[in-house]
């Protein structure tokens, strides 16, 4: 049983594994903590698109072997508006850089086993109930774990828990700030047995609302709906979930879709939500427990990649040289990265949705913002810029 260990980490998604992993290679303790099991973790249907920088991390993590072997390089996306399509093309726009076609639920099959086989330990089944002592120089995480209550104490302690996690609490409310911005409308988002429309994912607005073309790979596709907030998947049977894509993606010469089993269907909420600072005391915060954006840009989980990324560095520094320079910059660190892909994701989600309040004329400046993106250099490569993502820091 681990009574101590240097840093705690709650929640085993993205966030925590690699952080684990980063933490684990630098010769530094930590134990990760998990509220679900193991088959539902590696069920989850979360995003699809690596940046560059998640892949070269990923890599130089040693995670990358089967990332190399089955993820799908992408040089570019279409945007569709008015029956026509544009091409992104990201090498030439963004410095030669592209990302990668991996499932996120792949990305965390390939850490937990590595981290199985590897170590630090990682609990299934042990829902953390609370972070206590945040502000001392011993913290104390206590779970539930085998039908008993057990405490781990720690240096410190990184909450990995996703946006409904503990760690948050830890907190005090008089120090937080937190931004918050709910959308009129959410996705339905299907998996299908069918090969994806396009080699390319394909952004669509469209008088109907908007769709995405995305994939899982050349065999399966991952398909996306604008729908109203509070929309049943069960209103969406399979026909009608096709006749609205074709409907919307509007393929060049009245292109048909390949129709075929859907084996997932749900709807997800559209928020954009920062909590500021992203630490207090000994405690970070990571990834989705800190910042969620709305899924239009693919920023997630490489902002949650990127937060682990910080802070592996600061206590890689920390253990090396006794200081807490980076760690103390943490937050301040990743609020930057994190600001921008909130605002990038509010731009890729307000200038392609159709709100159900929407006036003609934001209509119209949408279809402008398009056609600029179309039509001028900079705009294009602005775009593709903070798609592809910022270096890594
Ligand atoms: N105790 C232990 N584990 C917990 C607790 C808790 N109290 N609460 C939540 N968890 C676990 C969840 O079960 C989940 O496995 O924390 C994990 C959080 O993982 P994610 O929600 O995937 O969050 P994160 O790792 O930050 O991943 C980044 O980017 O693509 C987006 O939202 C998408 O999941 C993705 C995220
Ligand atoms: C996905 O494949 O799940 C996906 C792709 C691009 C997005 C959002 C989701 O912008």
């Amino acid at each position: 049983m681990h009574t101590h260990t240097t840093v705690a980490i709650v929640g085993a998604g993205p966030a925590g594994l690699l952080l684990a992993r980063l933490l684990h290679r630098a010769g530094i303790d930590c134990v990760v903590l998990e509220s679900r099991d193991r088959a539902y973790v590696e069920a989850r249907q979360r995003a699809g698109i690596l940046e560059q920088g998640t892949v070269d991390v990923l890599r130089a993590a040693g995670a990358g072997e089967r990332l190399d072997r089955e993820g799908l390089p992408h040089d570019g996306v279409e945007l569709r508006w008015a029956g026509r399509g544009h091409r992104i093309d990201f090498p030439a726009l963004a410095n030669g850089r592209r990302v990668w076609i991996y499932a996120q639920t792949e990305m965390v099959k390939d850490l937990i086993a590595l981290q199985l086989a590897e170590g630090p330990p990682l609990l299934f089944e042990a829902p953390v109930t609370a972070v206590t002592g945040p502000d001392t120089q011993r913290p104390t995480v206590s779970y539930a774990h085998e039908g008993a209550e057990r405490t781990l104490t720690c240096d410190y302690v990184v909450g990995c828990d996703g946006f409904h996690g503990v760690t948050r609490r830890a907190v005090p409310d008089a120090l937080t700030t937190t931004y918050e911005r709910e959308y009129p409308y959410s996705w339905l988002g299907i998996l299908a047995d069918v090969p994806p429309p396009s080699d390319e994912l394909i952004y669509a607005h469209s008088p109907r609302g908007f769709a995405l073309a995305s994939m899982r790979s050349r065999s399966v596709s991952r398909l996306y709906l604008q729908v109203p907030n509070g929309t049943d998947p069960a209103q969406w049977p399979d026909e009608r979930v096709w006749d609205e894509l074709e409907a919307r993606l509007d393929l060049d010469g009245g292109r048909k879709l390949t129709r075929g089993r859907i084996t997932q269907k749900s709807v997800l909420p559209m928020r954009s939500h920062v909590t500021e600072p992203m630490s207090y005391g000994r405690v970070f915060l990571a990834g989705d427990s800190a910042h969620i954006v709305p899924p239009t840009g693919a920023k997630g989980l490489n902002t949650a990649v990127a937060d682990v990324v910080v802070l592996a560095r600061a206590f890689d520094q920390l253990h090396r040289t006794g200081s807490g320079e980076l760690l103390d910059a943490y937050s301040e660190t990743c609020l930057r990265r994190v600001w921008q892909a909130e605002q990038f994701s509010y731009f890729m989600t307000s200038t392609l949705h159709t709100d159900p309040e929407q006036s003609p004329f934001t209509t119209r400046l949408q279809i402008a913002q398009l056609e600029r993106i179309a039509s001028s250099p900079h705009a294009a490569a602005e775009l593709a810029g903070s798609y592809v993502g910022p270096p890594l820091p």
